[in-house]
């Protein structure tokens, strides 16, 4: 999800029900025809890491590239496009009915996959928070009761039993098995621990990016969860509210420290409890690798300005729930520890409380402020670890870039790292504002993007069009180069990039489109339908066409 500091230098979403945001002319493209002449001479056609298959004649086998990729022009058109070579088609959409009971949720963010077998999956999607407009009609902000619990249940998360049939992914299954988290699931914390004197939370929510564990669980990551509860500074009684709050409050009065862990999710028999361990934050992310000895490293951004990248070292090989938590200082090259045994945290009464309260621990301790820390990836072959910093434009860097960090020794235990620029956001990368990333198995980097529907088309980012997702070598003449593969309709970035088990295609999530509009009438999106109906996140799938 995209955060912009409001007016008042808080954390929140630009979001037009709540800010205010006037309507924008989404479909009057500002890319003058000089700007495109330098764009399309900065991203002209790359050669990339080709995969084998490709070269063997294999290609319709494993999603892969084409050795001259000839990238998308970048647009202000309301629909989601592919470059030559790809095809998409869409996989599931807000409101298909998963159940006698539930149905998939709203703004698909995160997507992940845990194998079953060759032909059968688990795939979890993250559904991070809503347009009250699009769910509840509620285009007035009357935050009625009934609208509330309506959004409520358009949150968390769906898992999906997904299989592969005729050539295809579906997620048609006919035992129902799928099952969804909302905000009023009662989700345990984990190891018995107690939150504000509750040994559970109601409901998850603000899900945005995550991961998955080598025992096949999925990590669920709550985000920006003040704009549904509030906040609360350290000892203090008062509730904190960003401007551009979600008023689920009015009706439900719960701590806003039960809100902002990672939620683990175990597919079969279907649990879930939050990892008080992991720290309270604004999670963009849970990535997670295993130390030379077999410990588990779980990495997570902290999305907002001036906030910081923290690791998990666990103290068991198959358990999350003990461990030690750590900030980056990206000056020194360190992992600070964040727990009772730093004397930089004195003031903190206990371990709890330091995790319960991350972000003011993380910069007592010397953690490095960073612009808007998301998503983190591994690389397959070099095991460095990749960060996308999306912006910080209070600091006068409105277009990110991706931050390399490599383990002393190669171990992700270790407590000392070197770091580097890997992308610079802007035109010559052709990249602004990188927010989700994967990789494919030959190590080309998957990056997408979220320039904030506010700000789409503006001057500043008018060369780049609507958000996309892009691919970049990251070894050889043109490391850090984009090739843009696939744009997102009006107002909409696209998340949660993630490849089959079965590598033959690329699941991307289409997140709020139209997001901007004021009213239905005049709404800026209405894909994927088109005509006059209404807008709707989805799951989109790409598949590789020809070279
Ligand atoms: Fe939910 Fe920071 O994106
Ligand atoms: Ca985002
Ligand atoms: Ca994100």
């Amino acid at each position: 999800m995209r955060v912009s500091p409001n007016e008042n230098g808080t954390t929140g979403r630009a979001h037009a029900s709540f800010a205010g945001a006037a309507m924008m002319d989404t479909r009057s493209p500002k890319i003058t025809r000089r700007e495109f002449a330098r764009f399309l001479v900065d991203s002209a056609v790359v050669s990339l890491a080709v995969p084998l298959g490709a070269l063997t004649g294999c290609a319709s086998r494993v999603l892969g590239l084409p050795s001259q990729l000839k990238p998308l022009v970048p647009s202000r058109d309301d629909a989601f496009v592919v470059a030559p070579g790809y095809t998409a088609r869409e996989f599931i959409r807000w409101g298909d009915r998963l159940n006698a009971k539930e149905r998939f949720g709203y703004n698909n963010d995160f997507v992940a996959f845990v194998k079953i077998n060759e032909t059968e999956a688990w795939m979890w999607v993250n559904h991070e928070y809503v347009v009250p407009g699009f769910v509840s009609g509620d285009w007035e902000l009357r935050r009625t009761k009934a609208q509330v619990d309506e959004e409520m249940k358009n949150v968390g998360g769906s898992l999906l039993r997904v299989r592969r049939e005729n050539g295809r992914w579906t997620w048609r299954d006919p035992k129902e098995r799928h099952r969804r988290l909302d905000a009023f699931t009662k989700i345990p914390f984990a190891g018995g621990v107690k939150i504000q004197d509750s040994a559970h939370a109601v409901g998850t929510l603000a899900n945005c990016a995550g991961g998955v564990t080598p025992w096949g669980t999925f990590l669920s990551c709550e985000e920006n969860t003040d704009q549904f509860f509030g906040d609360r500074k350290r000892g203090k009684r008062t509730y904190l509210f960003p401007k551009n709050d979600m008023g689920w409050s009015r009706h439900y009065d719960h701590p806003p420290e039960h809100y902002g862990w990672v939620v683990e999710i175990t597919p079969e028999p279907f649990a879930a409890k939050k990892l008080v361990s992991l720290g309270r934050f604004a999670h963009e992310s849970a990535t997670v690798a295993r130390a030379r000895d077999g410990r588990c490293v779980v990495y997570s951004g902290d999305d907002d300005n001036d906030r910081c990248l923290y690791k998990f070292v666990s103290q068991d090989k198959d358990s999350l729930e003990r461990g030690t938590l750590y900030v980056a200082n990206t000056e020194r090259g360190e992992w600070i520890a964040l727990n009772k045994e730093n004397p930089a945290l004195a003031h903190f009464k206990d371990d709890l409380e330091i995790l319960t309260y991350a972000r003011e621990a993380a910069i007592a301790a010397g953690g490095t402020p960073l612009d808007r820390p998301e998503d983190v990836e591994i690389h397959p072959h070099t095991g460095a670890v990749f960060v996308s910093l999306t912006n910080n434009k209070p600091k006068g860097r409105p277009y990110g870039s991706i931050l390399k960090l490599e383990a002393e020794g190669g171990d992700h235990a270790s407590l000392r790292f070197s770091s580097q620029n890997f992308l610079m956001g802007g035109e010559a990368s052709g990249i602004a504002c990188p927010d989700n990333l994967c990789f494919d198995e030959h190590g080309n980097l998957w990056v997408t993007t979220d320039i904030s529907g506010k700000d789409i088309g503006t001057p500043d980012y008018a060369v780049f069009g609507n958000n996309g997702l892009f691919v970049v070598p990251t070894t050889g003449s043109k490391a850090g180069k984009s090739v843009r593969i696939a744009q997102a309709p009006v107002d909409a970035e696209l998340t949660g990039p993630c490849f089959a088990p079965d590598g033959k295609s690329l699941f991307v999530a289409v997140q709020h489109p139209g997001e901007t509009s004021t009213n239905v009438q005049s709404a800026t999106s209405h894909w994927p339908d088109g005509g006059q109906s209404l807008a709707r996140p989805a799951i989109m799938e790409i598949m590789w066409t020809s070279l």
